[in-house]
């Protein structure tokens, strides 16, 4: 029997809002579009395949981590959860924490791509037929919108895996972190995977892929302006660019004018030197400590966590029960 939802519920999104965010932020200096726009059909494909290079480690090492901790994590969430997972896209992590989970546990998934969600709800569904699933198409980066009242006097636990939160300014972070304690309320928790800070070389090649999918997916942004907005715009004359800024301890990702030209967007002209950028992502990169400080300002209760051998990257989980045990009690005797 399949427990989930075939219907998606739509909840925050705005129809308008590439077109407006595109031309607000064309017409400001800096320029800088949220990278949340990086995911169409074309963008969700690009990030998928920049998972699978050698040098984007993140999700290699995150799953490994996930491979060898799930039982451990699935013990602190709690086997009979709700568990709402951020920006769920095509969920290829999810599955080796639901088989931890018991039957009655329920899975919400929240995307601001409809089909990818459809999909991975229908695949995960297939692997766990017993658990009731409840996709949310949906923007996370505005929570407070997500309004989910299923699954009353179940623990909810918020899963935000990919480190994903690097998008944020350190600011922002704490406000999506006070956002997410609120959606899951008292007694909730979250297991968060967090990208460590490490050599810029290494930082650096994960970003820069030598199979050039992550030029391609930044660059597919303008495409996207191309085909969605009828921008006129020269792709050729735009190059990727992304580097590591120690001081501000962030990847930066922009797309540098290759020369003076324009982009026109309904009509409207907008002046690009040679060299000037459109700054299109962050994504921060944080020590244990660093993370765990940010947790607290928003009022959660940093308990554990899980790295790989080279601590490479973080899973941490929080609650917000300030007493809550750092050590579960051994099972048995
Ligand atoms: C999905 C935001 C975690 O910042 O590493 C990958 C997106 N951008 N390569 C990241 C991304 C370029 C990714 N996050």
């Amino acid at each position: 029997m399949m427990r989930s939802e075939s219907r998606v519920l739509q909840v925050n999104l705005d129809d308008d809002e590439f077109h407006t965010t595109v031309r607000n932020s064309l017409r400001q200096r800096p320029r800088a579009i949220p990278p949340k726009f990086f995911y169409d059909a074309r963008g969700s494909e690009l990030f998928d395949l920049i998972c699978t290079t050698p040098e984007y480690y993140l999700t290699r090492t995150e799953t490994g981590i996930l491979d060898d901790f799930g039982a451990d994590m699935a013990k602190r969430i709690g086997a009979s959860c709700v568990l709402i997972e951020l920006g769920s896209g095509s969920a290829s992590k999810t599955p080796l924490l639901l088989q931890h989970l018991a039957d009655d546990a329920a899975y919400v998934p929240i995307d601001i791509y409809e089909p990818h969600l459809l999909q991975s709800t229908q695949r995960l569904s297939m692997l766990f037929p017993e658990m009731r699933m409840h996709p949310l198409c949906a923007d996370y980066t505005r929570l407070p919108s997500v309004k989910f009242d299923g699954y009353a006097g179940r623990r909810r636990v918020i899963f935000f895996p990919g480190s994903s939160i690097g998008n944020c300014t350190p600011d922002e972070a704490v406000q999506l972190l006070r956002h997410a304690a609120q959606l899951v309320g008292a007694n909730g928790a979250m297991l968060i995977g967090v990208d460590s800070k490490k050599p810029p070389a290494m930082l650096n090649a994960a970003y820069n892929d030598a199979a050039g999918y992550t030029a391609a997916f930044n660059l597919n942004l303008l495409a996207r302006m191309q085909r969605e907005l009828g921008a006129q715009l020269d792709l050729d004359g735009f190059a990727h660019y992304a580097y590591y800024n120690a001081a501000l301890g962030r990847i930066e990702m922009h797309l540098v004018s290759q020369k003076r030209q324009i982009i026109d967007l309904e009509n409207e002209v907008f002046q690009f030197d040679e060299g000037e950028t459109i700054h299109t992502e962050n994504s921060y990169k944080y020590t244990v400590q660093e993370f765990q400080q940010l947790a607290r300002a928003a009022g959660w209760h940093p308990k554990m966590l899980w790295s790989d051998r080279e601590g490479l990257f973080n899973v941490h989980y929080l609650s917000l029960s300030a007493n809550e045990p750092h050590h579960l009690p051994q099972q048995g005797r």
